[in-house]
């Protein structure tokens, strides 16, 4: 006898990387970092709706692995992701990430991808989304302070996003910086490689701190920083891992994603538990002001949370069919009578051959 073919529900679209590079062509890399922007946006703007928590950390000696889901009520979302700063000098990357879309309807997932371009991509729009709401009116030239795997993208977002025109690049490694800057070459931006932190934000409206390292690095320092900047601080996302002196953190007004995420992971561990912060939700909607003088510094402590990747999966879900960038997977047993899983397997079994 023959097994019946998977049902329809069976089938999970899956996005493989290769399919990913495919789509962003596509889309176009400008159009896409907009697009996620905007998604983003809106689901900031709905932000009270979502089930939110801090994301669930294993921490071990080398960096972390962290699972982040997240639901509107309606999908939910999750994102494996990991951060380890010592895979590079072993050829591997920082951050790798992979994550699934669910009806919440049913239970049954609606998409599962690959999520380290879409992490870097998401990461990037939302800090250019971000600093359109907090950075100076006018601002147009970016201070790139470590120049890894996000830094292209946070470039080319805030130059789509915000209209940058310049970018200031600067890494403890050399090599990274002119990686960068090859990879940035005919991007329109005019570039500039610096040869310490103190030269790239001179003259930069905005500072991007993007490093990573498994331990308290001090990047920037507040005697190093003028009036009216906004900083995008995106590198510390992890306890022990933070980018900016304290000085700073006092001096500026801090905003952020999620305050019980960011108190465990951001910039701000470095400060008492009661330190004022703003939500970036509030911002958005109208309930906090935003920047409100030319000469404040504002400092976005960007973490990563999970609604940027719920966000970034919806973006992906609706653009995808269009495209036929995917694969059809079959992971979902769902057998005819679904109280007959065991019958599904008996028939698939040495004496029956698959239909499918
Ligand atoms: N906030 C978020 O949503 C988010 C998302 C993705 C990644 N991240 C974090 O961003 C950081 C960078 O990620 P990546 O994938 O680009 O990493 P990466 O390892 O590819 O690049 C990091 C770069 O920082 C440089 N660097 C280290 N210390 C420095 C210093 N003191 N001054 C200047 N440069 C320095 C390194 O040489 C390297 O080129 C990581 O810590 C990662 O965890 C945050």
């Amino acid at each position: 006898m023959l097994a019946p073919a998977p049902s329809r529900l069976a089938y999970v679209p899956f996005v493989s990387v290769e399919n990913m590079m495919k789509l962003v062509h596509r889309i176009g890399i400008a159009e896409m970092l907009t697009g996620l922007a905007e998604y983003i946006e809106q689901d900031f703007r709905r932000w009270e709706l979502f089930d939110k928590t801090p994301r669930v950390a294993s921490h071990s000696r080398e960096g972390v692995i962290e699972l982040m889901p997240t639901s509107d009520g309606e999908d939910y979302g999750f994102k494996y992701v990991n951060g380890h700063p010592k895979n590079t000098r072993e050829g591997l990357q920082t951050v790798t990430a992979f994550g699934l879309l669910a009806s919440v309807n049913t239970g049954y997932p609606v998409l599962l991808t690959e999520m380290t371009l879409l992490t870097a991509l998401r990461t990037a729009a939302t800090s250019a989304m971000v600093a359109r709401h907090l950075a100076p009116e006018g601002a147009r030239t970016m201070a790139m302070i470590g120049n890894g795997a996000q830094s292209e993208f946070q470039a080319l977002a805030f130059r789509a996003i915000c209209g940058i025109t310049a970018v200031r690049l600067y890494d403890t490694d050399p090599a990274a910086t002119a990686k960068a800057m090859r990879n940035l070459a005919g991007s329109g931006l005019t570039l500039t490689a610096c040869r310490t932190a103190e030269e790239a934000i001179l003259g930069a409206e905005i500072i991007t701190t993007c490093t990573a390292d498994k331990q308290n690095a001090t990047i920037l320092t507040d005697n190093m920083l003028g009036a009216g900047v906004h900083i995008n601080a995106i590198g510390g996302d992890c306890p022990g891992k933070t980018e900016l002196h304290p000085d700073i953190l006092s001096r500026a007004d801090v905003f952020v994603e999620y305050p019980e995420q960011t108190r465990i992971e951001g910039e701000i561990q470095q400060m008492p538990a009661d330190f004022p912060v703003t939500e970036m939700w509030q911002v958005i909607t109208g309930a906090a002001p935003g920047r409100r003088d030319a000469a404040q510094v504002t400092l976005f402590d960007g973490v990563g949370f999970a609604v940027e990747d719920f966000s970034a999966l919806r973006y992906l879900r609706d653009h995808l069919h269009a495209t036929g960038l995917f694969q059809d997977l079959d992971m979902i047993a769902d057998p005819d009578d679904p109280r007959d899983l065991f019958g599904m397997l008996m028939r698939a079994g040495p004496e029956g051959a698959h239909a499918a």
